[in-house]
């Protein structure tokens, strides 16, 4: 990371200083720079204050502008910002440039940062190597293991390096030093002399590693159909319910109480049964309670108590309030809003239809909003019925 944000730093200094380049080179570059031809017409040109304010204006002629300043720019003065380069050779300047002289230029004016043989310092970019590392994870993009022109050196050198420096250059020691990378890069021999006529005839390693994107054409068609929009399904089954599945929790009380049930649900699989209710499903049920039964009952409450309450503060929750619920009409408490296979079902809360519920709740009332697996032990179910039942 620090890497990436070292080398952010400097390719934002880099543009800046670039820009600011540029700047001054469009003050000097009128008095003197014979190197370009283009400026070497513009030397007799009138010298103007800044080339930005001109180029600003040069779509008036002079003093018709909106504020009365300045001139249009000269063909010469544009001709002199305009230095690109094309891959096809447009843009070279007529000039030659041997590895041998680019050796000592490369050392005197970029090795400090490139290192001196291209290989880089540091941070500072790498100008040679990488070959064959293009289809790595961290592949090193260099000039010769990377750029697919010649032409794309030759304008970055000249624009914009010496880092810092930029268009102090003549073209003459630019061809040296392209020629010195090429050789950094072995794809040319020591005696080799780089100048505009031969420049085209240096074959670039990844020349042909760049292509025109044409999926448009050759493949999106293949992968794109008309989309179905009615039915798309041969055969349609309901395989779940979200209800069921309880993916959406109501509110904060119902995604906590999701966590309650998997716990208490863990532990109805594993905790033997409440130890103090074997015997009491035998027993007939009285109108007096047995106090250890219910006592047992209040533990089980226990898995129950994220959704429901009872007492005298009992209200409405994730679940409806259980005071008297025994005996009760099924899916009747005032003010609870039932799923519809609550609102559906008819009769009363016997002690057996509870019984029967609390053991499988999905199982006894398909659809039901209550998420909770089931007693599994008859004690169980036995003791929180008498528990409910305590409650009127
Ligand atoms: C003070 C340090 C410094 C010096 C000196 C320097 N450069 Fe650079 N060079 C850089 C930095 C920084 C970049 C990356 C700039 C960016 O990405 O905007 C760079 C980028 C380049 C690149 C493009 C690399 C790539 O793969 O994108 C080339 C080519 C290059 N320099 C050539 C030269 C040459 C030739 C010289 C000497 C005439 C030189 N540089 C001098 C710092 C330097
Ligand atoms: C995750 C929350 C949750 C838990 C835990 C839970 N219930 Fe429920 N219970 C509900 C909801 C919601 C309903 C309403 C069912 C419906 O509308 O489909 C309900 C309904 C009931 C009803 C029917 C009420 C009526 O008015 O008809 C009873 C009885 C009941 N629960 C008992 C229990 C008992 C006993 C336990 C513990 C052993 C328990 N529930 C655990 C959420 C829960």
């Amino acid at each position: 990371m620090s890497k990436s944000l070292k080398l952010f730093g400097g390719t934002a200094l880099g543009t800046l200083a670039v820009l600011t380049m540029s700047v001054n080179f469009a003050d000097r570059n009128i008095a003197s720079f014979p190197d370009n031809p283009a400026v070497m017409t513009a030397i007799a040109a009138p010298v103007v204050s800044s080339g930005l304010i001109s180029a600003a204006n040069a779509s008036t002629s002079a003093g018709e502008g909106k504020l009365g300043l300045g001139r249009a720019a000269l063909p010469e003065e544009i001709a002199a910002w305009d230095v690109d380069v094309s891959p096809d050779g447009t843009g070279l300047p007529v000039g030659s440039g041997s590895v041998e002289d680019g050796e000592m230029l490369f050392s005197e004016n970029c090795a400090v940062c490139h290192g001196e043989f291209a290989e880089g310092v540091g941070n500072w970019p790498e100008l040679a190597g990488g070959e064959g590392t293009l289809a790595n994870e961290d592949p090193v993009k260099t000039v010769g293991s990377y750029w697919p022109y010649l032409s794309t050196a030759w304008d970055y050198v000249h624009r914009s390096m010496p880092y810092g420096q930029a268009q102090t250059l003549s073209t003459d020691e630019v061809y040296a030093i392209v020629a010195y990378i090429l050789y950094s890069n072995f794809l040319v021999e020591d005696d080799f002399v780089l100048s505009n006529e031969n420049f085209l005839e240096v074959e670039m390693p990844n020349a042909d590693g760049f292509i025109v994107d044409d999926r448009a054409e050759t493949e999106y068609p293949i992968w794109r159909t008309e989309p179905c929009m009615e039915n798309c399904k041969d055969n349609v089954e309901i395989t779940m319910r979200a209800s069921v599945l309880n993916v959406t929790p109501e509110d904060e009380a119902a995604a906590e109480a999701e966590k309650v049930i998997e716990a208490a649900n863990a532990v109805t699989e594993t905790e033997a049964p409440v130890e103090e209710v074997v015997a009491a499903v035998e027993e007939p049920a009285t109108d007096a309670p047995d106090p250890e039964l219910v006592a047992a009952g209040e533990k089980v409450f226990g898995k129950c108590k994220a959704c429901h309450q009872v007492g005298e503060d009992a209200s409405n929750r994730v679940g409806p309030a259980l005071n008297g619920i025994v005996g009760a009409e099924i899916g009747a408490v005032e003010g609870f809003k039932y799923s519809r296979v609550f609102d559906e079902m008819d009769g009363t809360w016997t002690e057996e239809e509870l019984a029967a519920f609390l053991a499988d709740p999905r199982g006894y009332a398909r659809g039901t909003k209550m998420s909770f697996a089931g007693l599994k032990s008859e004690e169980d179910i036995a003791a929180v019925t008498a528990y409910l039942a305590s409650f009127d």
